[in-house]
């Protein structure tokens, strides 16, 4: 054998050594458990806890306001999207408090004036210049908006 390929046989044999010893050494212990991926990722997730419960969840116990939401403009929108995740709340309704988005602004960031937007998306309004000293919901129920 030609001298030249000894040498890169022994640096491959080297390379080949130490990529093995780096395998073993990194990858993690359950590797492989139940397929081709880390089997702690499954137990790992089922641990998290849940934010969000979904629209359905607000119907035992606020079935009106589903029920007038559903049918308004802002049916597309779930509740949990302008209360936030209402996973506590469901739990123990009393103590875990849901936000009450009353502001301007909140409003705003889906119905003020924005070039970025398809106008026929949402409809959009300067808001500097619509009824400027009152907040949105004393003329329109958030629930019912086109009222
Ligand atoms: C577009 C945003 C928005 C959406 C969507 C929305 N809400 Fe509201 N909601 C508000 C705002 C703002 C208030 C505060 C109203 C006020 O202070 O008069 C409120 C108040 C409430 C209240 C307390 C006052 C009341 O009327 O009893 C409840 C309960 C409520 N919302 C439940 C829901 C449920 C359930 C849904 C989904 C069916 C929902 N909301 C969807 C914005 C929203
Ligand atoms: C198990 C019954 C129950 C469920 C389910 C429930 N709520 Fe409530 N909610 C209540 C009660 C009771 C109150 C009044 C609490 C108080 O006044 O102390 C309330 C109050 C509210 C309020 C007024 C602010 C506050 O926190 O007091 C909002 C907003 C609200 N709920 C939104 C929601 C949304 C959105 C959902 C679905 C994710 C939901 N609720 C699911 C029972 C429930
Ligand atoms: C997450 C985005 C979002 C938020 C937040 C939101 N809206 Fe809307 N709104 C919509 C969509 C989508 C529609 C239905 C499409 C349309 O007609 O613009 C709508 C419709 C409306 C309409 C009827 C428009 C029409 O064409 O007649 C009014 C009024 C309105 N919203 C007021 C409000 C007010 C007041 C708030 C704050 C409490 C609010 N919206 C918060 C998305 C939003
Ligand atoms: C003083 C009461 C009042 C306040 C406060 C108010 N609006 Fe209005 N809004 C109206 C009336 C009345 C109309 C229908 C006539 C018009 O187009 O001006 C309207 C129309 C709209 C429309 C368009 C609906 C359509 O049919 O074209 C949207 C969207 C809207 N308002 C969003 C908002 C938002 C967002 C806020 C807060 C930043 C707000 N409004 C504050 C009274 C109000």
């Amino acid at each position: 054998m030609p001298v030249q390929l000894k040498r890169l046989l022994i640096l491959g044999v080297v390379l080949f050594s130490v990529f093995l010893l780096f395998k073993y050494l990194l990858t993690p212990a359950s590797f492989g458990q139940y397929g081709h991926y880390r089997g702690l990722a499954l137990e790992e997730n089922a641990a998290l806890t849940a934010k969000y419960t979904g629209s359905e969840a607000c119907y035992d116990c606020h079935d009106s306001i589903v029920a007038v939401k559903n049918e308004s403009l802002h049916s597309s929108i779930a509740c949990e999207s302008c209360h936030g995740p209402g996973f506590k709340h469901i739990e123990d309704p009393e103590n875990e408090k849901m936000d009450q988005p009353d502001s301007r602004e909140f409003c705003a960031h889906c119905h003020a004036f924005n070039k970025a937007r398809p106008e026929k998306a949402i409809t959009q309004q300067d808001i500097r210049e619509h009824n400027p000293d009152e907040k949105c919901i004393e003329c329109h129920n958030p629930h019912q908006p086109q009222q």
